[in-house]
């Protein structure tokens, strides 16, 4: 069974082919340096630089895995949630390649792919706990089976990844953020800077748009000074506030939903401090697997909706 996966909800183009559970290629066209200048994701530009890569990507996607496409019993695509022109392209590519082949295609959620994309080379022992931190969403799920998602808490405004972006263009920094402040933050004191602990509250929902705000405003007041930003410092309180609200949340989860496996997925999965934390929760409560997803499959890829479309058939 050979499954052709596309991904192409924001401003990354992928195409993934999967033989049963062997990943053959994960080819992914980034659009990182044309959207820099304007220090984020143009809905727009995404669709259109979509247009320009899906001819190359699927190209090079079929030489990488040395399959014919003819050899492809069926096409999936991510259909919700995205940008909605980023979307749109995938979609249509996933059905032309369809109908040419008479072959099924089916969408599927682009949530459940980031938390399948952590089970490439990892399996699941479920019921899973499944921390989903990207740029679009703050996520807990409870995974019971590939096609039983139990969404227990979730995105009330900025997300993670979303937040990390906007406070570092306010930093100064370049697009994306995340991975700059990361890096900064190795090197800076984490106590440097008094920050709120975002919806600390009884609910698994998160808020990020309070810690932003105190973020901006404090930079705002460094840069009056007229001196240059502590950069690593400033990098370094931010994320640990970031997350501090994270761990609190899963811990909490954890001891309500008792979960064989933990795991974390999503663009911030990259991040130093979160990838240390999971594996701590995963020691201090003894869970029976946690997961720390490979860095190829933490940002948007074709790869992590291959993976999911297999599992789901697996089991229906
Ligand atoms: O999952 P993803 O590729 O796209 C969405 O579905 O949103 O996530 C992209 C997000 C961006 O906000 C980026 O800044 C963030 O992931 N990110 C990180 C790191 N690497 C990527 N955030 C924190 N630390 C990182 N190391
Ligand atoms: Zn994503």
């Amino acid at each position: 069974m050979k499954i052709l996966a596309i991904e192409s909800s924001c401003d990354e183009f992928s195409v993934a082919i999967l033989d049963e559970d062997k990943i053959l290629c994960n080819v992914i066209s980034s659009q990182i340096e044309q959207h820099k200048e304007y220090g984020g994701v143009v809905p727009e530009l995404a669709a259109r630089l979509h247009l320009e890569n899906c001819g190359w990507v699927l190209q090079e996607a079929l030489e990488q895995s040395q399959v014919n496409l003819e050899e492809i019993d069926q096409i999936a695509y991510t259909d919700h949630p995205g940008l909605i022109g980023s979307l749109i392209i995938g979609k249509i590519v996933a059905q032309t390649l369809g109908l040419y082949l008479n072959k099924p295609v089916q969408g599927y959620d682009h949530i459940q792919g980031h938390i399948f994309g952590t089970a490439i080379n990892h399996d699941f022992v479920y019921p899973v706990l499944a921390m989903v931190a990207s740029g679009g969403h703050t996520q807990i799920e409870l995974v019971n089976s590939p096609n039983d998602f139990q969404i227990i808490g979730s995105t009330e405004d900025d997300a993670i990844g979303e937040c990390y972006d906007k406070v570092a263009r306010v930093m100064g920094l370049s697009y994306p953020g995340g991975p700059v402040i990361d890096k900064l933050a190795k090197t800076g004191n984490p106590d440097a800077y008094d920050l709120p602990l975002a919806k600390n509250d009884a609910t698994y929902d998160f808020s990020y748009s309070g810690l932003k705000t105190a973020m901006i405003n404090l930079i705002h007041r460094l840069n009056q000074k007229n001196e240059p930003l502590p950069l690593n410092d400033l990098a370094a309180s931010f994320q640990k506030q970031a997350m501090k609200i994270i761990e609190i949340k899963l811990a909490r989860a954890i001891q309500t939903y008792h979960p064989k496996t933990l795991t974390v997925g999503g663009g911030v999965s990259a991040n130093t401090l979160l990838r240390t934390i999971i594996q701590q929760l995963g020691t201090k409560y003894q869970l029976e697997q946690t997961i720390i997803p490979d860095l190829a499959y933490c940002t948007d890829n074709a790869a992590m909706m291959a993976k999911l479309a297999y599992e789901k058939q697996k089991v229906s």
